[in-house]
């Protein structure tokens, strides 16, 4: 991943950059972070880069004409078509979808702003994503670049270790994380919960996932109302369920199963609510069970529902019943097994953004 960061105060970039895990990835050439000093691209003589407002009012507005060629430089190194995020209070909030979205990218250029701000036609003309990194004002755009290349880079292959790495984190599927706890088993008559020291693997997950709940309700309220309880379904051969139950780990690290190819199931059905997210995958080879079509008894109430066909140019047969039967066909994933499987975080992150916009 490489970064181009556009501001008045490189020094600032630099050295925050270059210690500890982004440092290290740097020295280990996994991300590269490119400064870009917009002074350098000024008109002025005095090598200015701001004015006064037009409209009177305090404060000074960075000019549009040095701003664009220090993007345009940028942007040669790049190529065009690379996203330009300008940083500022009026963007949308820096969330962890959009941290991964982000780190899907090859490069970034993200445009730091200062003063009371820049010309509102130089952003028109070239800035693709307004991101904020909180409801609060800073002095310049260089601390919020920063957090987003810090978050971005965490998702870099090999900018953390194993140790340090993560499949999932604290609000990647909108919760919490449980609390942690590390040696001494008691410290000032505070003792690690038992349970984690039971070796229970199964207790554990239970345990982790009740203290994330209850941690997310106390803490984060308005979470825990946009997180969706996902359930896998598939119904066929043994790829479609691998492929289905990796897209339901990539969207939900405490998501569950449901295997359509046992009879049983498929006569109990399920009902799924409104805040479920029912990924369901059925492969295309697989023939009807004499029961009937596997997800007849699956009902929703406008549930959101995906639909992961692994056959190129086709769409699944589920999708028209499945909306009878209260559901909302949120997205349909279809094409080859391998692009499916090679892609899955990609649908994953795809699949939260639409619950974002639910
Ligand atoms: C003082 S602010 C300008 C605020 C501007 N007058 C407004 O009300 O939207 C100067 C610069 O800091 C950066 N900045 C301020 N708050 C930020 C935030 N919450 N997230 C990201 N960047 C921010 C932006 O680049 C902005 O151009």
């Amino acid at each position: 991943m490489n970064y181009y960061v556009l501001t008045l105060f490189p020094e600032m970039i630099r050295q925050a950059a270059g210690t500890s895990i982004l440092g290290r990835a740097i020295r280990g050439g996994r991300i590269q972070v490119h400064t870009v000093n917009i002074r350098d691209y000024s008109v002025n003589k005095h090598m200015r880069v701001d004015d006064y407002p037009y409209g009177g009012g305090a404060g000074m507005v960075m000019e549009a004409e040095p701003v664009c060629r220090a993007i345009e430089a940028a942007e040669r190194e790049t190529g065009q078509g690379t996203r330009v995020v300008y940083l500022t209070p009026q963007g949308k909030v820096l969330n962890q979808t959009v941290v991964e979205e982000l780190a899907g990218e090859e490069n970034l250029i993200l445009l730091c702003g200062h003063y009371e701000g820049i010309d509102e036609r130089v952003l028109e003309e070239k800035v693709t994503d307004y991101i904020s990194i909180g409801d609060y004002v800073l002095t310049g755009g260089e601390l919020g670049a920063l957090v987003l290349i810090d978050a971005v880079s965490r998702f870099v292959p090999g900018v953390l270790s194993n140790e340090e790495s993560a499949q999932f984190e604290s609000l990647q599927d909108n919760l919490l994380e449980y609390p942690h706890y590390t040696r001494p088993e008691e410290w000032r008559r505070k003792k690690v919960p038992e349970v984690l020291l039971s070796g229970d693997h199964r207790r554990i997950e239970e345990w982790r996932r009740e203290k994330s709940l209850e941690r997310t309700r106390e803490r984060r309220p308005d979470l825990l109302e946009r997180s969706f309880q996902v359930t896998g379904g598939w119904f066929g051969g043994e790829n479609c369920g691998v492929l289905v139950r990796s897209l339901t780990d990539a969207v939900s690290r405490y998501g569950s199963c449901l295997d359509l190819n046992r009879k049983k199931i498929r006569r109990q059905g399920r009902v799924f609510g409104e805040r479920e997210l029912l990924i369901l995958g059925l492969d295309p080879e697989a023939e009807t069970p004499e029961d009937g079509r596997p997800w007849r008894n699956l009902r929703g109430r406008g549930t959101p529902l995906v639909l992961v066909f692994p056959k190129a140019g086709q769409e699944p047969p589920a999708a028209e019943e499945m909306e009878k039967q209260g559901f909302r066909v949120l997205t349909v994933f279809s094409g080859s097994l391998q692009k499916l499987s090679e892609e899955t975080r990609e649908y994953a992150i795809q699949i939260r953004k639409n619950l974002e916009n639910l």
